[in-house]
């Protein structure tokens, strides 16, 4: 491949989905939020009636969903990506807390993980593409040209979220989202398969004091020194 692939991990509301977003429009790069995928197979589970905790049916649906090309990534300027579902727009329907929970929850079963691995590689591999998820540069791409590890403080993660989803016009508190934040990341860190954590040549980049322009500069400084 002649240009290169960008790994971003990091815990929930660090600002991945924003820096990342940006970061590929500053370089002309295809966005892939793989966490998208992993909030289908939630919403997919939800309305097939398929438990969080049924380990084989959701690996089962998760195949079929793959198998049938049911999930489709459709990039939209200026905005998260839209994501459908069987054609049907479910952009908005998995961004919710709830869907995020459930996508921590469906996405520690090792035979989830495994049925979106190899879609994620292929959305990917061709290059000039940012990837944003978890275990990015750990799993899906450890040999990815450019791996950042993208973090805040948990109360700054919180707020960002608390405002975003304030934004979208949902009725969410700000205990609540720091705890729904530090839930899931002690969920994302702590389970057996593809735990949330640092890959050892990722570029740890901390947003805390910076703005999104300001933290998208410095990642997309970095990429375009790599060559
Ligand atoms: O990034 P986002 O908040 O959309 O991810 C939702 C959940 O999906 C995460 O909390 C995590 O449990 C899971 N996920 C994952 N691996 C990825 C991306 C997301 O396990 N590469």
């Amino acid at each position: 491949r002649t240009r290169p692939i960008v790994a971003i991990d990091g815990p929930a509301g660090a600002g991945k989905s924003s820096v990342a977003r940006r970061l590929a429009e500053r370089l002309g790069f295809v966005l892939v939020d793989t966490g998208a995928l992993y909030r289908t197979v939630a919403l997919a589970a939800q309305r097939d009636g398929i438990a969080f905790d049924d380990a084989e049916g959701l690996e089962r649906l998760t195949h079929s969903l793959v198998a049938a090309n049911a999930i489709a990534f459709a990039p939209a300027q200026g905005r998260e990506p839209r994501v459908s579902f069987s054609g049907e727009d479910i952009s908005d329907a998995i961004r919710t807390p709830e869907m995020g929970m459930g996508a921590s929850i469906v996405s520690a079963h090792p035979g989830v993980r495994a049925a979106l691995l190899d879609l994620q590689r292929k959305l990917g591999e061709g290059g000039g593409v940012v990837l944003e998820g978890r275990d990015i540069g750990t799993v899906v791409f450890p040999d990815a040209d450019v791996k950042f590890f993208l973090t805040a403080s948990p109360e700054v993660r919180a707020t960002r979220r608390f405002e975003e989803l304030v934004a979208k016009g949902q009725s969410v508190t700000f205990e609540g989202t720091l705890e729904e934040v530090k839930k899931r990341d002690a969920q994302d860190m702590n389970r057996a398969h593809a735990p949330l954590r640092r890959a050892p040549t990722a570029i740890l980049i901390d947003s805390s004091g910076n703005t999104v322009d300001e933290t998208v500069s410095k990642m997309a400084d970095i990429v375009l020194a790599h060559g």
